[in-house]
């Protein structure tokens, strides 16, 4: 009697969480070499950007953007694929960003005039779209930095932690009540989770948790820099 009510409910939930208006992808069904038209580099062989010392990663800088943003369960995961969007990987993500021109980008317009993440959905902040935007300029390319920005001894929440949540977590838990009740864009809290959940919060980063869904991000392990700063943070009581 209550089991297909329930899922129906469930149904329902999941569809109003996350419907919006169609953003088309330019051409949902071309091969994973991306979106050429207008491009004059092919993917991966831009010129100019990847080895500069400024130079945004599409893997460290831009991809977790996406994943946070975008992919959330719901809305564009491979489980959900709304509007047959699926923005977890570079091949995909292409299909709406034009190399060089944010402007006719239309992944990058979307996220630039605030309608995407929809509605109540935590959005990026200006200085996440000027990152996608200087990508985009520098030529969209599924770029991996050697040296990556992450430094063990940062591990108050003002300086180290807030920025790794920002990029890998804030996409879920940046507004109340955030998944799984966890809210991780503001101190308070943060340090009530870190503290409140310690264990629990351990083991979601380092993927040791007993329920694999509740490793955090789902999308892929942070660095073991990452986690040391995380880990340090909890250990020493959450400091802000
Ligand atoms: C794409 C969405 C998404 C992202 C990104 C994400 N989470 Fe989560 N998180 C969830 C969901 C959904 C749950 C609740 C899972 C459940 O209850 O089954 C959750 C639960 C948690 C929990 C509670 C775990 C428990 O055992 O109760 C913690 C802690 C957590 N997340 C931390 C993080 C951290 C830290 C990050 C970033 C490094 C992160 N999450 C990124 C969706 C996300």
């Amino acid at each position: 009697m209550k089991k297909p009510l329930l899922i129906v409910a469930a149904f329902f939930a999941v569809l109003f969480s996350c419907t919006h208006d169609a953003v088309n992808p330019s051409n949902p069904t071309s091969s994973s070499t991306g979106n050429t038209s207008g491009s004059t580099s092919g993917t991966g062989t831009g010129t100019g950007s990847g080895n500069g010392t400024n130079a945004i990663c599409f893997q460290t800088d831009v991809l977790p953007l996406f994943q946070t943003y975008c992919a959330s369960a719901g809305c564009h995961d491979a489980a959900t694929a709304r509007e047959e969007l699926v923005l977890t990987s570079y091949a995909n993500i292409m299909r709406g960003i034009s190399a060089n021109k944010p402007n006719s980008s239309k992944y990058y317009q979307v996220i630039a005039d605030g309608s995407m993440p929809p509605r109540n959905s935590p959005k990026l902040s200006s200085a996440q779209i000027a990152t996608i935007a200087n990508w985009i300029k520098a030529g969209a390319t599924n770029n991996t930095c050697v040296v990556a920005t992450c430094d063990t001894t940062k591990t108050t929440y003002t300086n180290g932690v807030s920025q790794i949540f920002a990029t890998y977590c804030n996409g879920c838990h940046g507004l109340a009540p955030g998944s799984g009740n966890v809210v991780l864009s503001d101190y308070a809290s943060a340090k009530a989770a870190g503290v409140g959940m310690k264990i629990n919060f351990l083991n979601a980063i380092n993927y040791t948790s007993a329920t694999p869904a509740m490793n955090m991000p789902q999308s892929g392990k942070l660095s073991d820099c990452q986690i040391t700063q995380i880990t340090k943070w909890i250990n020493s009581g959450c400091p802000q």
